[in-house]
């Protein structure tokens, strides 16, 4: 009895590690929907590519020096800190990347969406979802 409790608990301990990391990659690959102002202000949801933006920067820079959290709406972003240079904005500046004034390029997404991560392996880009 004491040996079969001992390796359940071994079995449940790696299957939440598998879990983990299993959240891990969809995310580093996947689409992430932000929208927990947008639509609420009349906007449409953001779509961000995690992919497409993983690819190109190191998790350091936006998940550290940017202060995203590593769990899907639970930074608390708004549009005036975007534009005063921060999250998004740090990038999106005319520099780095195109302005804040291209409104359309990451409110993408179709009405009704929730805050999460969407997808799998790959980017879908812009609008799709
Ligand atoms: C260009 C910015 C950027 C880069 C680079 C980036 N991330 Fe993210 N990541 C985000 C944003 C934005 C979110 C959503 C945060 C929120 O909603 O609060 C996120 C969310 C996540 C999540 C949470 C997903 C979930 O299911 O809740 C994980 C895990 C994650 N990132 C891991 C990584 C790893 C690992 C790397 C590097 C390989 C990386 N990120 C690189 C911006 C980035
Ligand atoms: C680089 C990407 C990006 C661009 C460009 C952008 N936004 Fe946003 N915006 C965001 C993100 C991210 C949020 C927070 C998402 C959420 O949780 O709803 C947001 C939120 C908002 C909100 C919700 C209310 C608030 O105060 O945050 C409004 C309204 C808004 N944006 C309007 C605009 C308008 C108008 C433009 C063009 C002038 C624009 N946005 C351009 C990323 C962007
Ligand atoms: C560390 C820098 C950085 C940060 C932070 C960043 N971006 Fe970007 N983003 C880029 C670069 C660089 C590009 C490519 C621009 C180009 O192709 O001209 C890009 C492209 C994009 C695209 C087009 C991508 C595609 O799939 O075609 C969207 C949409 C976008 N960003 C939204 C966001 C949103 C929303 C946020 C915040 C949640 C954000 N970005 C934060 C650097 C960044």
């Amino acid at each position: 009895m004491r040996q079969h409790q001992k390796s359940y608990g071994v079995k449940t301990v790696a299957a939440c590690l598998l879990l983990l990391v299993g959240t891990t990659a969809a995310a580093e690959y996947a689409d992430i929907i932000l929208n927990k102002l947008s639509e609420k202000e009349g906007m449409r949801p953001v779509i961000f590519s995690h992919w497409f933006h993983r690819i190109r920067f190191q998790c350091r820079v936006c998940h550290n020096e940017l202060r995203f959290e590593m769990r899907v709406g639970s930074t608390d972003v708004n549009m005036d800190d975007i534009s005063q240079g921060k999250f998004c904005g740090a990038c999106h500046n005319g520099e780095i990347a195109w302005t804040t004034e291209n409104c359309d390029l990451c409110h993408t997404g179709a009405p009704g969406l929730s805050t999460g991560v969407r997808g799998g392996h790959q980017t879908l880009g812009p609008g799709i979802w």
